[in-house]
């Protein structure tokens, strides 16, 4: 099997981790997370959603958080942006990249965005064109790509319809998420090989949620792809408000271990990037999602004792 030698890792935690936490963190904490994993060597990090804070609390600060980081230079700070109102406030926030969500989905775009999928694409299709004239990425999420907790069973169809219809759009990378974590290798693999069949692989992502603990063998299965973009949510934080019981996105420590175990470069470091899963893990007071952070962290006590 040929795997990719280098993969791009979007982190996604201070954004769809944080977005479904019901305690209020402030921005000064999510400030600080942001600063800790630009450290570590991210290239891109979702730092927040324009979104109604009536739908998403959490995210209300998205604003705040945006003016208050030390901003790096190579790094793309992302927004989600799901109407024109959302890309007025992420021009405002200085967002380099922003993402358009929508769904493979009927029943999950009513209930997330409040629309359906067609009406979705021609909502955001003034918000790619107005991101691209003002020099922005756009990257587009199609959401319950391998099973919807509203409808169920998904056709992998929908799955390529969606893509070409983000595709139509211009996108730059189209994201092809697992929201409640109910795909297995095969399906995933079926999944992404016919979405590559309407849109370049090389600018599809994956994006898996871990909730049936399936997440780092889809991985596995697209890296046997080719694909070579994954998000990823430091100490496994996180869910989808609107996806009932489903986790966080595959913890980012886990998913670095494993690839770096393969030899594959990500240009991250994975010590600093535990130590930022601690640090919001403390915040939240429970210990990371990521088996990887809590097996490295009883390590380095086992030798310091
Ligand atoms: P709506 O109620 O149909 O919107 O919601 P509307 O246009 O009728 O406006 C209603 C009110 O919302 C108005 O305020 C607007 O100003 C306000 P009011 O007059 O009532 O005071 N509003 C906004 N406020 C701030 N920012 C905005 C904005 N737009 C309208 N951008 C809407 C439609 C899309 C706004 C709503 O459904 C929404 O915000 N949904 C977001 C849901 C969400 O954030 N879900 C989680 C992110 S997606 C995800 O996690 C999946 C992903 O990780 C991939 C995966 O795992 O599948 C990406
Ligand atoms: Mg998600």
């Amino acid at each position: 099997m040929k795997y990719p030698r280098r993969v791009h890792i979007t982190e996604v935690g201070a954004r769809d981790g944080l977005q479904n936490e019901a305690q209020d963190v402030p921005a000064t904490v999510k400030i600080a997370l942001i600063e800790r994993l630009s450290a570590a060597g991210f290239r891109n990090i979702e730092a927040g959603a324009f979104v109604s804070p009536k739908w998403v609390p959490q995210m209300a600060s998205s604003g705040a958080v945006m003016d208050g980081i030390t901003r790096r230079s190579g790094v793309t700070y992302s927004a989600l942006t799901p109407n024109m109102q959302g890309l007025e406030a992420a021009l405002a926030a200085r967002a380099d990249e922003v993402v358009i969500f929508g769904a493979a989905s009927e029943a999950f775009s009513r209930k997330n965005i409040n629309c359906s999928i067609a009406e979705s694409i021609e909502r955001f299709r003034p918000v790619a064109d107005a991101a691209h004239a003002q020099g922005l990425r756009v990257r587009a999420a199609l959401s319950c790509a391998l099973g919807c907790p509203y409808q169920g069973e998904v056709p992998v169809a929908a799955v390529v319809d969606g893509v070409r219809r983000f595709a139509d759009l211009g996108c730059d990378e189209i994201g092809i998420a697992d929201t409640i974590g109910v795909g297995t290798p095969a399906r995933v693999a079926a999944v992404f090989e016919a979405a590559a069949s309407v849109y370049p692989l090389a600018r599809i992502s994956g994006h898996f949620h871990d909730t049936y603990g399936q997440a780092l063998a889809n991985i596995l299965a697209c890296l046997g792809l080719g694909v070579a973009r994954f998000d990823a949510s430091v100490a496994g934080l996180g869910g989808c408000p609107y996806a009932r019981g489903a986790t966080g996105n595959v913890a980012t420590e886990d998913v670095l271990f494993m690839l770096h175990g393969m030899g594959i470069d990500t240009g991250i470091d994975l010590d600093l990037v535990c130590a930022a899963g601690q640090y919001i893990s403390d915040v939240l007071g429970r210990p990371p999602q990521s088996r990887v952070n809590r097996a490295l962290a009883a390590k380095r006590a086992t030798a310091s004792a």
